[in-house]
């Protein structure tokens, strides 16, 4: 696990730190999207500067360059998560829209009326919508998988129910961005697998992926999607894993440049997986901020920051349960849970909570995450959401839980 030391040394690297603002800047918004270390910074700068053209298209030297910073990316990425071989990456802007990829190119095309999909109330809007949409021009059935209202858990012997031979789509959650709820997706797919071996399996690692090692051949999934943004990289790379019979049984969802095979006036033909699902001209400085952001935490260790930031997660955890007198707090109780508080004021809006903790220069997320359904089964519109990365330390977590106190003053919250 990192040491105090050692933080002090990477918070060097986190250039929000240094600047003067009206308040230093205490950022719990990382769930949301996390901060950037110099060194991901300069590598997008240094891309720019010396490797910039247009990839996959030019035989002049820095076209090359540009190709192999994109194609050394999806090697990055290959290996950080243990797919079968690079062609099972392919990049994309993020996690939506690799959700909705998946949804257009094999939903629209495989999914017939009757037929099952599911997912969990848990999921963000992105592994929700994409399969409404899917399911309302298929007139497939979504069923949804409820977590117990105390434990924030899913039922097992639910799930089981749930799955049948005409489930074709299950898409999951790895970790909650509201309630922070690791399910055991691994167990989950054997399942599903057992009941059956055709059903496509997705997992939506968003959250889960910047704080844990992802193995897809352990999990056993069909299908991984996630978003660089979360974990240190610049925004613009999102990353589709896909096993690769199945990606190239999938028609492209984008038509255009840098897919094509041949074209005719009347016909034309696709590149294999990846290629055939990347048109147009790709984010490569994205791309190769990737890289940089892999490297980064490879350099700490995935379970060196998983643990770190687990002892921030449980400390401010236990702490908050000290003012339930005036907060509910929603995120689960079982430890074993993504770096996310969540919670709501029982006399106060969440917007006015995060406007009151700007003013002290605390960033915390308000309103519905993404996850309305979720919301409201659990009978709130919105919350707050306090997230947690290995740059934060135990005293910022100490200045948020102080500065409750002063949303219960300034909002008049249990005084006469
Ligand atoms: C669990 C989960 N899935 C999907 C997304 C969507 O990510 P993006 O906005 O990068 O597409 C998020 C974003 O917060 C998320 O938390």
């Amino acid at each position: 696990m990192l040491n105090k030391k050692e933080v002090e040394e990477i918070r060097k690297d986190f250039l929000y730190l240094d600047k003067k603002y009206n308040n230093p800047i205490v950022y719990l918004d990382n769930a949301a999207t996390s901060q950037k270390p110099i060194q991901v910074i300069d590598s997008v700068s240094e891309y720019y500067k010396y490797e910039n053209a247009n990839p996959h298209r030019g035989a002049h030297t820095l076209s090359v360059l540009s190709t192999e910073v994109y194609e050394n990316g999806r090697k990055k990425v290959a290996k950080f998560i243990n797919a079968r071989e690079e062609s099972e990456v392919v990049f994309t802007r993020n996690t939506t829209e690799s959700l909705n990829l998946l949804a257009y190119s094999y939903a629209n095309e495989k999914l017939k009326e009757g037929d099952e999909i599911v997912i969990s109330i848990m999921e963000h809007h992105s592994n929700l919508v994409t399969w409404q949409e899917a399911a309302k021009k298929t007139n497939a059935k979504l069923k949804y998988l409820y977590i117990d209202k105390k434990t924030k858990q899913l039922d097992f012997e639910e799930f089981k129910n749930a799955i049948t031979e005409k489930t074709k789509i299950f898409s999951i959650t790895q970790a909650s961005n509201v309630v922070g709820t690791m399910p055991d997706v691994e167990k989950m797919i054997k399942y599903v697998k057992s009941v059956n071996k055709d059903c496509i399996c997705i997992v939506d690692c968003a959250q889960y992926i910047p704080h844990n090692k992802v193995d897809v051949q352990k999990l056993g999934c069909d299908f991984l999607v996630f978003s660089g943004h979360k974990m240190l990289s610049i925004m613009g790379a999102g990353v589709l894993y896909g096993r690769k019979e199945l990606l190239n049984s999938l028609k492209p969802f984008l038509y255009g440049g840098d897919m094509i095979e041949y074209v005719f006036e009347d016909k034309s033909s696709y590149l294999d997986a990846p290629g055939r699902f990347e048109a147009g001209t790709q984010d490569v400085g994205a791309v190769k901020s990737l890289i940089s952001a892999i490297d980064y935490i490879e350099n700490i260790g995935i379970e060196n920051i998983r643990d770190y930031e687990k002892s921030l997660m449980d400390y401010a955890y236990d702490r908050i349960l000290e003012k339930s007198d005036i907060i509910d707090v929603y995120t689960t109780n079982d430890k074993n849970r993504s770096p996310v508080l969540d919670f709501n004021f029982k006399e106060a809006h969440p917007h006015d909570v995060a406007s009151i903790m700007d003013s002290f220069g605390i960033a915390i997320r308000s309103g519905h995450h993404c996850a309305q359904p979720l919301h409201r089964y659990l009978q709130t519109n919105f919350s707050c959401r306090a997230s947690f990365a290995f740059y934060n330390t135990i005293e910022e977590v100490d200045f948020f839980i102080e500065h409750l106190e002063d949303v219960r003053r300034l909002m008049r919250i249990g005084t006469k």
